[in-house]
């Protein structure tokens, strides 16, 4: 790759450019310690400038290092990523946003509580404190603190990330020591994942030592709607097809995005569907989170392969991109088979990441984690084009919006 010194200035220019919007928007909330501060409540908390510019700032200073550092340098840093993602699964297993909670802790008593070895988990802090998770009072002193990154592994941080950390620090993790035998693999069926526990993911998560990944799965999804910052539900006008239009989440998991619809409007219903055993667990979690929407929500134990209910509105989100093409086919022809026209007010929904050239770096981490889970992937969209086509859908729009997953408006073809 090259670079010219206009692409240096660019980087000038969209770093001054973002602090600018960094300054209106956001300043008085980056050393906040209070996990309300950042995401307790989902409306989209930042503007598109500011999220534009932070993509256009992080692309830029990636290409920079590419061009201005050492290669060596920033290959091994890249190598030794899998430290990091070790260092927070330590601090998120052991609980220790938690123990800090609003105070500063001197390591030893820190240690003492989450029962760590204290020369070990100074480690741990310091390479965190590095990233920037967790504050070191000054460096050396050995006290921490909470700081804005570290508060979303605060348990009282309803869209905490903890469920990810095991999600993706453990299970992707481990199945990750097969990626290179799965890539290589002509068969594009046996995934890394299939290749260390001999099964799919969905059957291993039938058996019961399945149980502790299941349930920080549901989580999962549930905090991943803190990186979608709510704009599936804030940045389209779900009422736009009645303001009691009854949706039907599929796959919809406990309901992790279900609940921030029903929370945000206020009569629309939810037919709420997955396997059983994810069903069985999420009328517990509405209970929990939002009792006051739980009417509005009939739970529906189903398998997406399986025929499909007459209702108009579909959604699925982060669905699509677990299965390859012939599978999603298995799940769309269902759908197919029962929507109503367009005209008729027929409407699929998937939201699920479109990759194109400006996507960020964590698009492609997700698409690596479905290449290890599942063989499955992102798409960019002319390949959602493409699949939808095969299963007799058209699309009308991919609706852009803050978050991280684009929404697909299709109808029947
Ligand atoms: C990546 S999760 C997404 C969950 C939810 N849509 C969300 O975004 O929070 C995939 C979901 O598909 C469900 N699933 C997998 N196989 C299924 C099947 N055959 N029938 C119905 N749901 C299934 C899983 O149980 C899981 O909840």
């Amino acid at each position: 790759m090259s670079l010219a010194l206009s692409d240096f200035k660019t980087v000038v220019q969209t770093l001054h450019e973002l602090l600018d919007v960094i300054d209106r928007e956001v300043a008085e909330t980056i050393d906040s310690r209070d996990p309300n501060n950042v995401s307790a409540t989902l409306a989209p908390r930042a503007s598109a400038e500011l999220l534009d510019a932070y993509k256009a700032f992080t692309k830029y200073s990636d290409k920079l290092a590419s061009f201005a550092a050492d290669p060596s340098d920033v290959g091994v840093t890249l190598i030794g990523g899998f430290h990091e993602t070790n260092a927070i699964q330590v601090a998120s297993e052991l609980g220790v946003a938690d123990v800090l909670g609003d105070e500063e802790l001197p390591l030893s008593e820190i240690a003492h509580r989450v029962g760590a070895n204290e020369y070990r988990l100074r480690q741990v802090m310091r390479l965190l404190v590095n990233r920037s998770v967790f504050r070191e009072t000054h460096y050396g002193s050995d006290v921490f603190a909470n700081n804005r990154l570290s508060s979303v592994f605060l348990s009282a941080h309803e869209k905490n990330l903890r469920g990810i950390v095991g999600h993706w620090a453990d299970d992707a993790y481990k199945a990750g020591v097969y990626v290179v035998e799965g890539v290589k693999l002509a068969s594009e069926k046996k995934c890394p994942f299939e290749l260390e526990h001999g099964t799919t993911i969905w059957d291993w998560f039938k058996t019961p030592e399945s149980a502790l990944a299941r349930d920080r799965t549901n989580k999962a999804m549930v905090g991943a709607e803190g990186f979608l910052h709510g704009a599936l539900i804030y940045d389209y006008d779900w009422e736009r097809h009645g303001q009691e239009a009854t949706i039907v989440d599929v796959g919809g998991g406990v309901g992790g995005a279900a609940i921030e619809l029903c929370r945000r409007f206020p009569k629309i219903k939810i037919v709420l569907q997955d396997r059983p055993s994810v069903i069985e667990a999420a009328p517990k979690f509405w209970e929990e989170n939002a009792p006051e929407c739980k009417s509005r929500v009939t739970f529906m134990p189903h398998d997406f392969f399986g025929p499909q209910i007459r209702e108009k509105i579909f959604f699925m989100r982060f669905i699509i991109h677990d299965w390859v093409d012939e599978d999603c086919l298995r799940i769309l022809e269902p759908i197919r088979d029962v929507i109503p026209s367009e005209t008729e007010g027929g409407r699929l929904y998937i939201a699920d990441s479109v990759l194109d050239e400006k996507s960020e770096r964590l698009k492609y981490m997700l698409d690596l984690q479905m290449l290890t889970f599942t063989g499955a992937m992102e798409r960019t969209e002319v390949e959602f084009d493409n699949l939808l086509k095969r299963a007799g859908f058209r699309i009308l729009k991919i609706h852009k919006n803050r978050g991280f997953c684009a929404l697909i408006e299709a109808v029947a073809a």
